[in-house]
């Protein structure tokens, strides 16, 4: 390297000088080392000391770059991602406006670590195989299937609540994690429906709300169906919530009767969905990643329009924001049911939304993606708006240890930052 620097700062000589050169390598072999030498620098004269210095300065400022790089690295997963596709993560504003996340009241977290999740995959892989549906068009893929599968088989409820079966293939996958509990599943259209045009999932012990028997979450008499269910602690139900309504209206009916523990599949990031999401909810200003510019002429602007070229589903400032610059929400609307209805929100609704959430949570945990997009070529979420995938990228030795290599790399193209909750009623 230090040789390339030195011949390349030597390379602008006339040509009258080089053929000179040519000359004289003929005849090099036959002088000494020493003679050589003194013959270069006295060709050289002033020259050698400006490239010696040269040399050293530019070694300081690479050892001191470097240096800062690892003191910084490992307090900013995002920033490595950035580095991993070229961006620069510490200088980068999107590295530090980074991803938002719900406070909860004590700073609970999960049980699970990474080394859990880690394990599950090993054992999920081969469940997932084998599943009925192979290719669950608009509903869960591989990341969320997995997050799913994992909770249920770690929480181990006595009975699961699902909104949302489309086909059945969540039904399925409850069914993996948990293969005697009774499970409750609501959806408009029964999952058998599907099953004459093609594969879909019906499961033998769950009561289903579906069809002409359909109720939504919200209208459900549930003190009557824990009594038929035999449930008295409500702290042992798990609700599934794949339903696309507001997210924050399901959190309301789910505490009203008494839930605690929740799941929702679409965690939509601000700026995108179809309904009011978690993510959207808690995304303010005073959360590490929260609140946005408007202004067209900013760092995240810029940031945004870059990323916007790698990644599908990366919002630009021109989607993010509304005409009287409303980023909150999807362009300053709380949206509910597949965005069949939408309302313009306040700043300050939206504020007090985050702050009655907050106030009512006392866990929330993102599942992490499972891979890192080279190893799992997924190309519509923006890595750097979520957590550290549990496969970092450049791990391929352990992404095929854990048989995701198998996989078809569509089924990595669903996440959108699941997310478990445990909620309680607001202390007064
Ligand atoms: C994205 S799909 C669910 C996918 C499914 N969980 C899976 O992984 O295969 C959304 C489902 O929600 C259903 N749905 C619509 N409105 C609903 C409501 N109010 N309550 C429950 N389900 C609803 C839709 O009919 C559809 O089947």
């Amino acid at each position: 390297m230090l040789e390339r620097m030195l011949s390349a700062r030597r390379a602008p000589l006339h040509s009258d000088e080089a053929e000179v050169e040519d000359d004289e390598s003929k005849t090099r072999k036959h002088i000494s080392f020493a003679m050589r030498a003194s013959t270069y620098l006295t060709r050289l004269g002033y020259l050698l000391p400006c490239l010696l210095l040269g040399v050293v300065l530019s070694c300081i400022i690479l050892i001191s770059t470097w240096s800062r790089r690892l003191a910084c690295a490992p307090s900013s997963d995002a920033a490595s991602r950035f580095s991993f596709f070229g961006f620069d993560g510490p200088d980068s504003d999107f590295g530090s406006l980074g991803v938002p996340w719900c406070r909860s009241k004590h700073g609970k977290t999960v049980q699970w670590t990474s080394k859990d999740l880690l394990k599950g995959l090993e054992e999920f892989v081969p469940i997932y195989e084998k599943r009925p549906i192979k290719n669950n068009m608009y509903g869960m893929g591989f990341d969320h299937s997995f997050g799913l599968w994992f909770m249920a088989q770690w929480l181990k409820p006595d009975l699961m609540i699902e909104s949302g079966a489309f086909k059945g293939h969540s039904t399925w996958v409850l069914r993996q994690a948990m293969p005697d509990t009774r499970i409750v599943s609501l959806s408009p259209r029964h999952p058998e429906k599907y099953l004459k045009k093609g594969p879909a999932y019906v499961d033998g012990n769950c009561t289903y709300f579906a069809g002409k028997d359909f109720v939504d979450f919200g209208s459900v008499d549930w003190r009557s169906v824990m009594k038929q269910h035999g449930i008295t602690d409500l702290s042992r139900v798990l609700i599934f919530f794949d339903d696309h309504q507001n997210e924050l209206k399901r959190i309301k009916q789910a505490l009203k009767a008494g839930f605690q523990h929740l799941i929702f599949e679409d965690n939509y990031d601000t700026g995108t969905g179809d309904h009011y999401s978690l993510r959207q909810i808690c995304d303010q200003f005073y959360i590490r990643g929260g609140g946005h510019s408007c202004f067209r002429d900013s760092d995240e602007a810029r940031e945004r329009a870059k990323r916007k070229k790698f990644w599908e589903k990366a919002v630009d400032t021109d989607e993010l924001c509304g005409a009287g610059e409303e980023w909150w929400g999807v362009r300053g609307q709380m949206r509910d049911n597949f965005n069949h209805s939408n309302k313009d929100i306040s700043y300050t609704e939206h504020f007090m939304n985050s702050r009655f959430v907050e106030s009512v949570l006392d866990v929330y945990w993102e599942l992490p993606p499972v891979a890192g997009p080279s190893l799992t070529h997924q190309s519509r979420y923006d890595p750097a708006r979520v957590s550290s995938p549990i496969v970092e990228d450049g791990r391929f030795g352990l992404f095929q240890r854990l048989g995701l290599g198998r996989l078809e790399p569509f089924v990595f193209n669903g996440y959108t930052q699941m997310v478990y909750l445990q909620i309680s009623e607001q202390e007064s």
